[in-house]
């Protein structure tokens, strides 16, 4: 079960009754249920710079930050673990860049996975919110706290900044910030590709995690699959075919994990007749240079699951191919599992 240690829900706690001392119950429920009216349309309500007003900001601090955070930590945790079994994962304190950073959720899932990055780079072009970011992020860093440098620009003008400047990463983090991309995806993946280090172990990491509705997680489905031989897939997926999830029009890949959201966010969400007992998100973790290892287990014997229980059955992804078994017991989505 995910859940966030209650010294970080207190320290979250703490930060939005100083930092927003109007923001009452009542008004952030009110606001927190506006924000995730917006994000399910895809932002068609938000102004560009929603998280530089307090209302705003407030709002996502005290509802959709936390479960940021934890849908951060399920990503970042499955990535550590299969990109280290198969050489992948950078040895020693990573750089991290982590754009469209927001209040840093991303940043503060990897300290609280106990990673311990020697520096972490927050971008994003609300300058306000980055405020908060770095203060939130030093807030859950723990004894070896990374340095912490901010930087208020769009993602890809700082992209090619970085890559002029020669700044080099070990790991790139992306939450959300994709969603919030007009356009394609491909030419800022692209950018990130060009500020990994190519020395780091597999070429640098990138980790995306993005909203589970369709046609976020289907991009994102696409963006794999137009980057296939550019990259390593490391998560969701057991092996580097073509996605066969695209072919299917009412399906979709994403991940759920049973969490424990903090008391404040499940009080707002069984307002909201949100789930309060898990998290779901879309997520493709890469390294950045194609072939980098062979996965961790041979991809046929290794799947995930990509469906909920339908009368009895449920669907794996498997070294490229979908196919239907009667599980003895009901199997989560994103469940793995080795034959
Ligand atoms: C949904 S929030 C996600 C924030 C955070 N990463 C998280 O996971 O909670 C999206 C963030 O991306 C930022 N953003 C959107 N487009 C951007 C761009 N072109 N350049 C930099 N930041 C951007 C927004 O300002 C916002 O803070």
């Amino acid at each position: 079960m995910l859940r966030l240690p209650p010294a970080t829900v207190a320290a979250f706690d703490a930060f939005l009754a100083d930092r927003f001392p109007k923001a009452t119950p009542a008004r952030l429920s009110a606001d927190a249920a506006d924000l995730s009216e917006a994000f399910t349309a895809e932002r068609a309500e938000l102004p560009g710079s929603y998280l530089n007003q307090p209302r705003w900001r407030s709002a996502y601090l005290a509802f959709v930050h936390p479960q940021q955070v934890l849908r951060g930590l399920a990503a970042v945790e499955e990535v550590r673990t299969r990109a280290a079994r198969r050489g992948l994962w950078p040895e020693g304190r990573p750089r991290v860049a982590d754009l469209g950073a927001g209040l840093g959720a991303m940043s503060q899932a990897l300290l609280l996975a106990g990673v311990s990055p020697s520096e972490i780079t927050l971008v994003d072009h609300q300058r306000s919110a980055l405020a908060d970011a770095r203060d939130l992020t030093a807030l859950v860093a723990g004894a070896e706290p990374p340095r912490l440098r901010t930087a208020v620009a769009r993602a890809g003008e700082w992209l090619e900044r970085a890559r002029r400047e020669g700044w080099r990463y070990d790991v790139v983090l992306l939450g959300g910030l994709l969603n919030e991309v007009r356009g394609e995806w491909e030419p800022v993946l692209e950018r990130v590709l060009r500020v990994l280090d190519p020395k780091a172990s597999g070429g640098g990491i990138v980790v995306i995690v993005g909203s589970a509705i369709p046609p976020i997680a289907r991009k994102l489905m696409e963006l794999r699959d137009l980057a296939l031989d550019a990259t390593t897939t490391i998560a969701p997926c057991t092996h580097g075919a073509a996605c066969p999830m695209l072919e299917l029009r009412r399906d979709w890949c994403f991940t759920k994990r049973a969490a424990e959201l903090p008391p404040r966010a499940a009080s707002i969400a069984r307002e909201l007749r949100h789930q309060t007992g898990e998290v779901r998100f879309a997520m493709w973790a890469l390294a950045g240079s194609p072939d980098a290892a062979p996965f961790e287990i041979e991809p046929r014997r290794h799947a995930r699951v990509v469906s909920d229980r339908m009368e009895g059955e449920q669907v794996l992804c498997a070294d490229g191919a979908l196919h239907r078994i009667r599980p003895a017991s009901p199997m989560t989505r994103g469940d793995l599992v080795v034959s």
